[in-house]
Parts: structure tokens; C-alpha cells; sequence
């Protein structure tokens, strides 16, 4: 614990994944990265146990740090900062409050993880008026749970990311026990982050779906005689699980567990194909992702696949959805060299010459960890 400052800023980046899609909730490995768009949240810490939070736009809310904490309609975007103060108490004592200022770069309601942000940028905030710097290890321990606030439960992906990425690199997000290993992106190699235009925000609809694929993964495997997914991946081969799956399940559990297990496995691949900068690989593993998020897990869109079908004639290596799906964003892979002319060409194709704020490069950045120790704090 260091001596509690008077004021300070703690940014927080949005995310893409680049693979490893619907499967962090059955602690499968993932390999996003953090962009250069960011929440940043400046705190002034008061004595009084309040909360007052003002974010452009979306006007302030406030509320008391030492009663109940109830969350407020469905929706408002207060309920980010009370889920922060929710988990961050439970926790560590807060005997101070704060006044947060709220700004963004980073496009809301696009699947880049803003909520996830906002969250984070919250709680580090709060933290740090209070004088307490937390660590990765500790701050996964109550971020994702501290979501159920406001009714969404992820996996951990999104908070592992936005906290622990290292700039030019992808972070590898493993689970139980959560560990975080940057994975360097080779010269050249360039992302772009797609915008569809269809808001997946986390509607009952889309939450429920989501939910829906994750408890059908994991009665899959239990069906097949183990605890989980992972489990499963870890007590047979690919090609026997397969085998078992085909002969004994079907329909949405059937689906979502080869969606799974094949997805294990491609974001293994990608790693190596990262790791020895093999470009044709690694677009090959994006494209068969978002076949399989398409065909298996059922929860791309038209456009989502529209999108990156443009993207894949425009000379892309790879693309595909990324984070939830039912809408929000793609990935789309290429090379440096080709890179002006796929962005032109989807710009064209999808965008209809409209692509301003919704095609942009995801460059590989720090996570907010990186930016606190950066900042010298
Ligand atoms: C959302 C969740 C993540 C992850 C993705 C799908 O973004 O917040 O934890 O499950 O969906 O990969």
C-alpha cells in the first residue's frame, strides 16, 4: 500500500481478440490483444465515502460507498462504476471516496470491450485514491465476478487483456490458475479492427445466447463422461473426443463442444504460427475460426460475415468476428504491404466509402498495468 494521492488518471484500453472465441469460460487459452483506444478515468479522491462520476454525454451519477449498493435500471451506464466500487470493497476497506471525470476514444457498443473498460478504469481509480496498487493476480480475482453486478458474466478474457497486455504484443490469457504471457506480433503483421453496425450490446436477447452456449458446452462434456471442456481436451485426443461427439451428442451441445475443442486447438496453432511469424498460417486459423463461430456456435450475423467476407476479398489474410458476436466487430488480418489497399477495399465494399471511425488498426498496446507502471505511479 502506498501513501493515498490527492489526484491522478488511469486509462484503460478496449480489446480485439485475434482467436480463442466462446471458449475462456471453460478456461481454454485466448489470444487478444489491447488497442490504442482507451477509457481513461481522472480521479480526485474526497473524504466523504461518495462516488460521483461524470462521463461526456452520458451525464453523472453518484452514490455512497458505505450503505447498500443497489444497481440502477437495466442499462444506465452508473451501473459500470457501482459494479467497480462493489467489487473493489469486498475486497479491500475504501474509507475514501472519489470524483471521476470519464473520457473515451474507444467506440462504444461495438464489441470492443468498453464496458469491460469503464469497469476497470473505475475500479483502479477508486483503488488508487485509497492508496492501494493492485496487482494482475488480485485484480482478476474480483473484476470478472464483479460483473454479475450488472447482470453479465463473461470469462475473464476481456478484463486479462485490458489489464495485462505489453505493447506490439498479443497477450495469451490461460485460466485456472489465470496467467498472462505476451506474445511478441512479428514485423509487418497488421490488424484492423471492423465495425458491423449492428449493436450486440448486452441485451437479455444476446446475453441469454450467450449463456445458452456456454451451459450447452459444459453439459456436453459432462454427458461425455468429464467435468468440462477442458477436461475433456486433456483426458483424450482430438480425434477421439470427436469421434465421441458425433456418436453421442447432438444438436446445440453437440455444436458448442466441437466449436470448443476445435477452437482449443487453432488458438494453440496460433500461437506457434505467431511465434514463427508464419502470416499464411495464422489468417488460415482466423478464417476457420469464423467458419466455426458461424456453422457450430451459431453467433455471427449477415454482416458479420458480409463484413468479413469483404475483407477476405479484399486481400486479407484472415478475418473474423471477434469477442461475443450476434453483431459488434471483426478482425481482419494482413500484411503491411497490402494493408492501405484491404482497408481501401473494405471501405468500398462494406462501408459503401463510409468507413470513417468504424475501420481502424488494432495496434497491438498496453494494457493498463503497463500504462500505470509507465506513468511512473
Ligand atoms: C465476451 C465475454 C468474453 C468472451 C467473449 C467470447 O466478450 O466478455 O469473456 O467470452 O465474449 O469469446
Amino acid at each position: 500500500m502506498s501513501a493515498a494521492a490527492a489526484r491522478g488518471a488511469v486509462a484503460v484500453p478496449g480489446r480485439v481478440n485475434l482467436i480463442g472465441e466462446h471458449i475462456d469460460y471453460h478456461d481454454l487459452p485466448v489470444l487478444p490483444v489491447a488497442l490504442d483506444r482507451r477509457i481513461t478515468a481522472e480521479w480526485q479522491a474526497v473524504e466523504e465515502p461518495v462516488v460521483r462520476a461524470r462521463s461526456e454525454g452520458f451525464g453523472e451519477r453518484e452514490f455512497r460507498l458505505d450503505g447498500p449498493l443497489e444497481p440502477w435500471p437495466a442499462g444506465d451506464w452508473g451501473n459500470y462504476v457501482k459494479a467497480a466500487a462493489s467489487a473493489a470493497r469486498q475486497r479491500w476497506p475504501l474509507a475514501r471516496g472519489v470524483v471521476l471525470e470519464i473520457r473515451s476514444t474507444l467506440p462504444v457498443a461495438a464489441g470492443l470491450s468498453s464496458s469491460t473498460a469503464l469497469m476497470t478504469a473505475c475500479t483502479l481509480a477508486l483503488l488508487e485514491a485509497n492508496g492501494i496498487r493492485a496487482g494482475f493476480g488480485e485484480l482478476m480475482e474480483i473484476l470478472p465476478e464483479g460483473e454479475y453486478f450488472v447482470g453479465t458474466r463473461g470469462g475473464g478474457m476481456d478484463h486479462a487483456v485490458v489489464l495485462g497486455a505489453r505493447e506490439g504484443c498479443a497477450l495469451l490469457v490461460e485460466f485456472a490458475p489465470v496467467r498472462a504471457t505476451p506474445v511478441p506480433v512479428p514485423e509487418g503483421w497488421v490488424f484492423l479492427a471492423a465495425d458491423s453496425g449492428v449493436q450486440a450490446e448486452k441485451s437479455a436477447a444476446v446475453r441469454e445466447q450467450y449463456n445458452e452456449r456456454r451451459f450447452a458446452g459444459q453439459r456436453a462434456a459432462q454427458r461425455l463422461g468429464f467435468a468440462g471442456i477442458r477436461q475433456a481436451l486433456e483426458q483424450a485426443g482430438a480425434a477421439e473426443l470427436r469421434r465421441m461427439a458425433e456418436a453421442r451428442l447432438d444438436g446445440m451441445e453437440r455444436r458448442c463442444f466441437l466449436h470448443a475443442a476445435g477452437e482449443a486447438e487453432r488458438v494453440r496453432e496460433a500461437v506457434e504460427a505467431m511465434r514463427t511469424a508464419d502470416a499464411e498460417r495464422f489468417g488460415r486459423l482466423l478464417n476457420e475460426s469464423h467458419a466455426s463461430l458461424r456453422d457450430l456456435l451459431a453467433v455471427s450475423c449477415a454482416e458479420l460475415d458480409a463484413l468479413t467476407e469483404a475483407a477476405r476479398q479484399a486481400g486479407a489474410l484472415g478475418a473474423r468476428l471477434t469477442g461475443a458476436g450476434f453483431g459488434g466487430s471483426a478482425v481482419v488480418f494482413c500484411l503491411e504491404e497490402d494493408a492501405e489497399r484491404v482497408a481501401a477495399e473494405i471501405g468500398g465494399r462494406f462501408y459503401g466509402g463510409r468507413a470513417e471511425g468504424r475501420l481502424f488498426r488494432a495496434v497491438p498496446s498496453a494494457g493498463a498495468l503497463e500504462l500505470i507502471a509507465r506513468a511512473g505511479g
